[in-house]
């Protein structure tokens, strides 16, 4: 049984209702199996380690070093520290806007399992590749780039698939189409990593995740989760999410 889980990426933003008021509602959701994550922005992880029980918190970005002279950075031990659980490296906007590259980002993934974080690695094709048909050979890349031998001894790594084209669109990808790539996915997680992880990395959905399409990804994309951004700023939507996630 793989985990499930609901991660709340807020990006540089915060809830309009305000921290506690969201964190309150969603610690109120009611128990099962799926894990519930809030990845704030930095100098609100702490509000988040102290939210209700069944929220854990996730940072959007770690550093690829311990520590030392690298100004603006926050190390994973420091996340660790705090009491932060998971991690995200290498998501779309971090790459497009900021640079990351697949080197760096395979720091940044043994970085993050180095300091006991569970990575939460994003991949994901842009438009010009999904028209090419390219679609898994860009996704096999993404993986094998940042391939690492932290992987050999780690508890969990989650892969978060993340259309570029998807994100922030109000276009998401149909639970169809996201089966096909999970199986993608999962093919280049046995030929590139340690081939448990083919069966044992969730695999969560990215990309105008809401209510009202959640229902049809968790229907015919077998989804293990999803990374919610926009829609993941109202705890009503988030919870709504979260629902249509307990009755599969
Ligand atoms: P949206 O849900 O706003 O499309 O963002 C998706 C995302 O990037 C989550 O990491």
């Amino acid at each position: 049984m793989r985990n499930r889980y609901l991660i709340a990426n807020w990006k540089m933003n915060l809830p309009p209702e305000g921290m506690r008021p969201y964190l309150d509602a969603v610690g109120r959701a009611e128990m099962n199996d799926v894990e519930i994550v809030v990845a704030p922005p930095f100098p609100y992880l702490r509000d988040v380690t102290r939210a209700p029980d069944r929220i854990f918190a996730g940072a959007q970005n770690c550093a690829d070093q311990k520590s030392g002279a690298f100004t603006g950075e926050v190390s994973a031990w420091m996340l660790q520290e705090l009491g932060v659980r998971y991690a995200l490296v290498g998501h779309s906007e971090r790459r497009a806007l900021y640079g990351e590259t697949d080197a760096l980002l395979q720091r940044k993934l043994t970085a993050a399992l180095e300091a006991n974080l569970t990575p939460v690695l994003c991949v994901g094709e842009d438009l010009r590749v999904r028209e090419a048909g390219h679609v898994a050979r860009h996704l096999a890349e993404q993986i094998r780039a940042v391939t690492t031998p932290a992987l050999e001894s780690a508890r969990e790594v989650v892969i978060a698939y993340e259309p570029v084209w998807a994100i922030g669109t109000g276009r998401s990808a149909s639970g169809a189409m996201v089966a096909e790539t999970v199986a993608d996915i999962r093919d280049a997680l046995a030929r590139f990593w340690p081939v448990r992880y083919r069966d044992d990395a969730p695999i969560l959905y990215g990309g105008s995740v809401t209510p009202d399409n959640v229902t049809d990804l968790q229907t015919n994309g077998g989804m293990d989760g999803y990374l919610v951004g926009g829609a993941s700023l109202s705890s009503e939507k988030f919870l709504a999410i979260f629902d249509a996630m307990k009755v599969s």
